[in-house]
């Protein structure tokens, strides 16, 4: 029987990109997947793409932005289809620029959307994950949860919260002996999706295709690992900023394109 069949899967921002394509992906080896974006065609398209393939798939509206809807989101969603056994935190969004010539509405609903709507949403399907004997969460972070980054700072604060809050949620669980829920965060540097259209990728760090990063994504899944890392080189972070002095990490940050990768960022629109 395929790994994911009879668990019910919700993802969050899965009207596009690797989102959408985790759901299909997910589908297609038996999950039932509740596919949420803030707009109900984006989601609706996605279901419609599954179902042709014999997949279930369910579309739901949600703004991560909106936390005071979520109880009501539950509800309506436990009463059509029942309670969830996976959360997939993947919506996000990413404003680039010198950091004052951005609108600091875009700075705030960047971490409203990539951070506190997370914790939020955690929040109120937690109860879903522990009841469920497979319950999983699961967190897009990035890259950028290791590293600062230039010219998208509020985007990396947002990141590296989500992985604070991703580290801490599973040592909770453990200690709470609910060895039933398993954490698993993700950390990916660019991927080809347009969120990061214009970015130059630093050295070692080549633009990742979603298809590989939502391989990888699943891999991590069925083995129920703690972090998933891609690049190779991300893995690597930890130990090279904990070890060199700050300016010789600062030189190779600058030395790799690291420091000036989203200089030049448009993304999708
Ligand atoms: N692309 C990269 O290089 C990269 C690298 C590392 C991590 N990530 C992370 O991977 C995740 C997916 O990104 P992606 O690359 O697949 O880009 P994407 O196609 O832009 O996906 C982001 C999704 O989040 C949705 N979203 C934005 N604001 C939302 C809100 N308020 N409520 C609900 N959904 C909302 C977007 O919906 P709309 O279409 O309605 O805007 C979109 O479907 C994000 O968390 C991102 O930070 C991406």
């Amino acid at each position: 029987m395929p790994y994911f069949s009879g668990l019910r899967i919700l993802i969050t921002g899965a009207g596009s990109g690797i989102g959408a394509l985790m759901a299909e992906k997910l589908a297609h080896e038996g999950a039932e997947v509740i596919v949420t974006a803030r707009r109900k065609e984006a989601a609706s398209e996605v279901c419609e793409r599954i179902r042709r393939h014999g997949g279930t798939a369910h579309p739901m509206v949600l703004d991560v932005s909106k936390l005071g809807t979520f109880n009501a989101f539950r509800e309506r969603l436990h009463k059509a289809h029942g309670p969830v056994d996976v959360l997939i935190n993947n919506a996000g969004v990413v404003f680039g620029g010198e950091f004052e010539k951005v609108d600091l509405k875009d700075h705030l609903n960047t971490f409203q959307i990539n951070a506190t709507g997370l914790m939020a949403l955690t929040h109120a399907f937690f109860d879903d994950l522990i009841q469920s004997p497979r319950g999983h969460l699961v967190n897009i972070a990035s890259a950028s949860s290791y590293v600062g980054l230039p010219y998208g700072s509020t985007y990396a604060a947002s990141k590296w919260a989500v992985l604070g809050f991703s580290e801490s949620l599973r040592l909770e669980l453990k200690e709470r002996g609910l060895d039933n829920v398993s954490v698993t965060t993700v950390c990916p540097s660019y991927i080809d999706t347009g969120m990061f259209d214009g970015v130059k990728s630093p050295l070692l760090s080549p633009m990742l295709s979603p298809e590989k990063v939502v391989r990888a994504i699943l891999d991590g899944m069925r083995q129920r690992e703690p972090l998933v890392q891609a690049p190779m080189i991300v893995k690597h972070i930890d130990l090279m900023k904990g070890t060199l002095p700050m300016p010789v990490w600062d030189f190779l940050a600058k030395a790799t394109g690291m420091s000036t990768s989203m200089k030049k960022w448009r993304g999708k629109h």
